[in-house]
C-alpha cells in the first residue's frame, strides 16, 4: 500500500473545510446528507468540527462494483433520508470520479424541493470527470488511481484505515 494522503493531512484539510462551511452557514441550519458507505469517516470527522445547527441524513448509492474497479449501473436508495423539503442541504461524498453519482443524487434532492443544495467531496479525480459538476467544498484533487482507506474500499475492505492509499498489485 502506497500512502497518498496521511491521516494528519486529511484531518488538517477537513478542519479547513469545516471552517469554510461554518462561515457560509452562520444562521441557516444545515442538513448534511452523506452518501453511504464511503462517506462515513468524512461525515463523522467533518461534523465534529462544526459548531452550527445541523441535522444528518444518509442516502445509499451503489454501483455493484464488488471486486471490480469499474462501476456497474448505479442504484440510489433514499430509505434512510429524512424529510429534506425546505432544508438547506450539503451533500457529502467520499470521491468524485465520473461525477455520475453526485449529479444523480443532486437531481433527486432537487426533486424533493430542498431550499438549497451544495456539495462537499473529500477527493476528486479531475481527469476522470464526465459530468460537469464543481463541488462547493473540495478536499483534494488526486491522480487517476484506485484509492482505498478512510471510508473507501476494495471489495468492502480497507474502509477503516485512517489514511488514503493506493493499492499496489
Ligand atoms: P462516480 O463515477 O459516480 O463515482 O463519480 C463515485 C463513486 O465511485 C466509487 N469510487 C471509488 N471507490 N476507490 C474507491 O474505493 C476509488 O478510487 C474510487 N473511485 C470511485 C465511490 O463509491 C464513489 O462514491
Amino acid at each position: 500500500m502506497k500512502v497518498l494522503l496521511s491521516a494528519e493531512k486529511i484531518q488538517e484539510r477537513i478542519t479547513e473545510m469545516a471552517a469554510a462551511i461554518a462561515r457560509d452557514y452562520p444562521d441557516r441550519p444545515v442538513t448534511f446528507v452523506g452518501v453511504l458507505t464511503g462517506c462515513l469517516m468524512f461525515l463523522a470527522d467533518l461534523i465534529r468540527h462544526l459548531d452550527i445547527r445541523c441535522r444528518i441524513g444518509l442516502i445509499q448509492a451503489s454501483s455493484y462494483r464488488g471486486e471490480a474497479t469499474t462501476a456497474g449501473p448505479l442504484r440510489i436508495d433514499p430509505a434512510l433520508l429524512p424529510d429534506v423539503r425546505g432544508k438547506h442541504v450539503i451533500l457529502l461524498d467520499d470521491i468524485l470520479d465520473t461525477g455520475n453519482t453526485l449529479a444523480q443524487i443532486v437531481a433527486l434532492l432537487k426533486g424533493l424541493e430542498v431550499a438549497s443544495i451544495r456539495t462537499a467531496v473529500l477527493l476528486r479525480k479531475k481527469d476522470r470527470q464526465i459530468v460537469p459538476l464543481e463541488p462547493d467544498y473540495l478536499g483534494f484533487d488526486i491522480p487517476d488511481a484506485f484509492v482505498v482507506g478512510y471510508g473507501l474500499d476494495y471489495n468492502d475492505e480497507y474502509r477503516h484505515l485512517p489514511y488514503i492509499g493506493v493499492l499496489e498489485e
